[in-house]
């Protein structure tokens, strides 16, 4: 059984990084010279994922409008002689590869979003990846590891880390049959808990398999916190009935969902780009050295 469908929901509105979110959408916000959106298509279709399935509204045209060809673009490129950037520009997506839009109607949740994305992804286990969560990898990505888990037992898995304790409140935590292992059976999971509930330290981060079960059980959740749907509240249901695992990843995440983890991601890729890293690196001691004097 081959996992062959990913689903990106991208429908937020990105308030975070008002005002420049107020016309383009925050997944099309760049680490150096690449969109968000376009690093997590990257893992997925690297992966092996052939069918990207875009959960969208109607303020992310420029999704769409990125991963589809640009015939201008190409003929002002070839008219210039710039073959290495026409490349780039055909390169964004491989051929074999196909985008699907869904809009979802109502801003009601991560959960609303996935369940958008039925018609699409059929009665399959498939992907979800959360552009905003980052995860910078030297070997097997977020998504492969966790493909390789799920080619072993066929079940639903969370990718998760530990994060400090005060920072529960922020995530969907796992209660991890065993926590000190990579790979668990997950007993409980519960959506940004308070610390007094937080069953554990292990944090879900924006990659997800889930078994094609999961439809049926997010039509009968209903709005959960902020009064939205919570995917993390099927999942809940889902563990009654299918086993469910979390996968402690190996790789560095950045939750570029905040302004903070934006400007570390910008610096960690900049300072590993070919064009830029060594100039970069030179300009940041300068800055530090500015700074403590
Ligand atoms: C969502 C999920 C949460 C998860 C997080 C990872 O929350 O609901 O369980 O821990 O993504 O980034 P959000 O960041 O959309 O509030």
């Amino acid at each position: 059984m081959q996992i062959k469908k990913a689903v990106f929901p991208v429908a937020g509105l990105g308030t975070n990084f008002l005002p420049a979110t107020k016309a383009s959408p925050k997944e099309m916000m760049p680490i150096v010279d690449m969109p968000l959106i376009q690093y997590a298509v990257n893992e997925a279709v690297a992966a092996g994922i052939t069918e990207l399935i875009f959960v969208t509204n109607n303020r992310k045209h420029a999704i769409e409008n990125h991963f589809d060809s640009d015939f201008e673009l190409e003929a002002r490129l070839i008219e210039c002689g710039k073959f290495e950037l026409l490349q780039l520009v055909h390169d964004i997506l491989p051929s074999g590869v196909t985008c699907a839009y869904i809009r979802q109607k109502s801003p009601l949740g991560l959960g609303d979003a996935i369940l958008c994305a039925k018609q699409f992804v059929g009665n399959e286990p498939f992907a979800v990846l959360l552009a905003d969560d980052l995860i910078e990898n030297d070997g097997k990505s977020c998504l492969q590891q966790m493909l390789d888990v799920f080619e072993k037992n066929h079940s639903s898995i969370v990718a998760v880390q530990k994060v400090e304790q005060k920072d529960a409140t922020k995530y969907g935590i796992v209660d991890a049959v065993d926590r000190n292992n990579k790979v668990s059976l997950i007993r409980g999971i519960i959506e940004k808990p308070s610390l007094e509930n937080a069953p554990s330290d292990l944090a879900v981060v924006g990659r997800y398999i889930l078994t094609p079960e999961i439809f049926t059980l997010l039509e009968q959740t209903s709005k959960g916190l902020h009064e939205e749907i919570q995917i993390t509240d099927a999942i809940a249901k889902l563990l009654l009935e299918q086993s469910v695992f979390s996968l402690q990843f190996q790789g560095k995440r950045f939750d570029c969902g905040t302004k903070l983890g934006y400007v570390k991601a910008t610096v960690a890729y900049a300072l590993k780009h070919p064009e830029v890293a060594q100039d970069f690196r030179q300009v940041l001691q300068k800055y530090i050295v500015c700074s403590f004097s």
